[in-house]
């Protein structure tokens, strides 16, 4: 779902939070844009770089470790932000639950937001992955709240949950 999103966006500059293996990010950067890579995870950054290496891209890709945007000063322009992050409610309770975990109160989501929304710009996006299981209603009210808009991009419905990929932009009544 992030790759068919992405391969079609307009963008100079990416940032990727939480980039795994570097999959989302090793497509963009193959389209020629400047993709900022961050990952919590030291392996997964090593990961990213040598997957990067391996298809020669390493000149396009800057791989941060770093906990979600806190890297970045506000305002540093990023067009498109997108993130694939852990959005399970269950608490971490060890480093292997990095990749899933969200926090029963989906308390990581709320820090991924407070860390990416300053740094978006009247034309920014936020393609960002959510499940059903998780507060979709909270997570849409904190947004709207803030001026954000908030669209499905695309949903896929699993036997037990739907993961939705949101599109968030900055309305007309955002600060
Ligand atoms: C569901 S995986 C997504 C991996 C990859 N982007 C993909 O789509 O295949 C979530 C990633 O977020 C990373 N992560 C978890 N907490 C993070 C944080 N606080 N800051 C940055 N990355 C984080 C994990 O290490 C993991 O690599």
């Amino acid at each position: 779902m992030v790759l068919d999103a992405v391969e079609k966006v307009e963008a100079k500059r990416i940032l990727e939070i939480g980039c795994g293996s570097g999959i989302v990010s090793l497509a963009l950067a193959c389209r020629n844009i400047e993709v900022v890579a961050v990952d919590i995870s030291m392996e997964a950054c090593r990961n990213t770089l040598t997957n990067f290496k391996r298809n020669r891209l390493q000149g396009v890709v800057h791989v941060v470790n770093g906990d979600l945007a806190a890297a970045f000063r506000d305002g540093v322009g990023f067009d498109i932000v997108v993130s694939n992050p852990p959005y399970l409610p269950v608490e971490q309770s060890s480093s292997e639950h990095l990749s899933w975990a969200a926090g029963k109160d989906a308390s990581f989501s709320r820090r991924l937001l407070e860390n990416v929304l300053p740094l978006m710009s009247d034309t920014c996006m936020l393609f960002l992955v959510q499940s059903s299981l998780s507060d979709l209603d909270g997570l849409k009210r904190t947004l709207e709240e803030k001026g954000f808009m908030v669209e499905e991009a695309s949903c896929r419905s699993f036997f037990f949950e739907k993961i939705i990929l949101f599109k968030i932009f900055r309305g007309p009544s955002s600060p």
